[in-house]
């Protein structure tokens, strides 16, 4: 994790603050790209506005929670993307994309490249092809801030690397590239944990994302995400997801 990483999890708790109170989708995190930009008007500005709108249009997959647009050619190619958490209605996910998009401009107003992580969805954009590449840079990691007992810290964090790396496995091998589940932790206390990649990825690409990122997991904590551009994982002690909508008994 880079100190940029740190520093974005600083502006966390502001964020999500002001996020919450007015019941919108709470931003976790953002990355202009430092590099390179575009000016106001220019090709690649007008065809940055077409793919959002296309991502953003009520025809976008919605219920697949994954879409892809690409506009313009050479150097002002611009493609995009969008990723909504597994368990989200379409309903939900359209709203957490059309929320990302205009977040998106105001806090990466003239770089050619963006992501923007809130807590249903990923949106990203780039001048390059990001469709079908596994990109694990400009991750980003979110430790919960409490502490696992340290009587207890061996065993939690075994529970946590066996349940995640058994996700990672079955989200890798399925075409959503998606799973959630939950152990007990404790006679009262349950284990959730919950990974996804892009689903334009490879098998072998998702898996590999997936154990880059659970192997930056915080597991001294009681809860944490890693995200990157391909693939999250997150782990809690609470319920995140809509258990009811990943239609599957705890295991
Ligand atoms: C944007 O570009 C178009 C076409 O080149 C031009 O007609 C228009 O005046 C420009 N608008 C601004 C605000 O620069
Ligand atoms: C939705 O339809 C519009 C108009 O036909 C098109 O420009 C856009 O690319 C479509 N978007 C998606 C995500 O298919
Ligand atoms: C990108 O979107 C197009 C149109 O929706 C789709 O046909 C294509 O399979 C998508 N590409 C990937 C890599 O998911
Ligand atoms: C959870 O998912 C179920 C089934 O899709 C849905 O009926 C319910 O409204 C969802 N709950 C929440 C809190 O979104």
């Amino acid at each position: 994790m880079s100190s940029r990483a740190s520093f974005i999890f600083l502006c966390l708790f502001s964020f999500l603050i002001s996020f919450t109170a007015y019941g919108q989708d709470p931003v976790l995190s953002h990355v202009c790209s430092d590099r390179t930009t575009y000016t106001r008007n220019s090709t690649y500005s007008n065809n940055l506005q077409t793919i959002l709108s296309s991502l953003s249009s009520s025809n976008a997959s919605y219920s697949t929670g994954f879409q892809n647009a690409t506009a313009g050619q050479n150097t002002d190619m611009v493609t995009g993307l969008f990723l909504c958490r597994g368990d989200l209605s379409p309903e939900d996910c359209r709203t957490c994309v059309a929320f990302s998009v205009d977040e998106i401009l105001i806090r990466c107003p003239s770089e050619t490249q963006a992501v923007l992580y809130s807590d249903e969805c990923m949106l990203r954009y780039s001048n390059k092809n990001i469709l079908s590449t596994l990109t694990t840079d400009r991750g980003v990691m979110i430790p919960s801030t409490r502490n696992v007992p340290p009587n207890q810290l061996d065993r939690f964090i075994d529970l946590v690397l066996s349940t995640m790396n058994q996700a990672a496995n079955e989200a890798a091998s399925n075409y959503r590239k998606f799973d959630a589940r939950k152990v007990s932790w404790t006679a009262q206390q349950t284990l959730y944990g919950l990974v996804q990649c892009t689903p334009d990825l490879t098998r072998q690409d998702c898996l590999r994302c997936l154990q880059l990122s659970i192997n930056q997991l915080p597991t001294d904590k009681i809860g944490g995400r890693v995200l990157y551009p391909s693939c999250s994982s997150r782990y809690e002690l609470y319920a995140f997801y809509n258990e009811t909508a990943i239609g599957r008994p705890s295991r």
